[in-house]
């Protein structure tokens, strides 16, 4: 071999040795401890159960929600008595309804009053006498005119009455609850 074929290929040797980097230090990466890990997953444990509780109350309150107003609807609904059309009822007129144990009596000027049938001395039940026009107590013999206003002792107060509405000509009485008076007047009265 030539001395120049021995200089190119020390000179090949040399070039394809690069100079040696420093070393990196790479930060170890520690394990994470057991008590870490146990830990975070007790702690996602309790997020889900927090979440899964707030979904099913959502849900009750949703369900809750939704049947209220239909069970107010229908307990309103069981409390009212459909009368009629206006017009079935002339002036001057009392109307017997066995529901709900009432009288619907139309004043002379057209007004409506429902009235209870129970007398107010100690709760017997007033008929209507379409002769006299008043309501005559076979008890004690208390009277009340087509208002229900005493006319004859011992009744203390007037026939308790209902609430009564005029809904598209149709006349209907709240049943649920009888009105108490200590007299009558004009507000009690309702008009088509
Ligand atoms: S119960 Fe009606 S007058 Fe006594």
């Amino acid at each position: 071999m030539s001395k120049s074929r021995k200089r190119s290929s020390r000179t090949r040797g040399r070039a394809k040795r690069q100079p040696a980097e420093p070393a990196r230090e790479v930060p170890a990466v520690e394990p994470e401890a057991p008590e870490s890990q146990g830990s975070r997953r007790s702690f996602l444990g309790k997020l889900w159960i927090g979440i899964a509780g707030l979904a099913v109350v959502e849900l009750v309150w949703i369900v809750v929600d939704f049947l209220r107003p239909r069970a107010a609807a229908q307990e309103s609904d069981s409390n009212i008595l459909v009368a009629g059309p206006v017009e079935r009822f002339e002036p001057s007129s009392v109307t017997a309804f066995q529901e709900g144990r009432i009288y619907l009596s139309r004043l002379e000027d057209g007004g409506f009053l429902a009235l209870s049938r129970s007398c107010t001395h100690l709760g017997c039940t007033v008929p209507w006498n379409d002769d006299e026009s008043r309501f005559v107590c076979p008890c004690h013999a208390s009277a009340y005119d087509e208002k229900g206003v005493v006319l004859n002792p011992p009744a203390p107060r007037p026939l308790d009455f209902y609430a009564v509405r005029i809904e598209n000509g149709i006349v209907k009485v709240d049943l649920s609850k009888p009105l108490k008076r200590r007299s009558f007047n004009a507000a009690q009265v309702t008009y088509a």
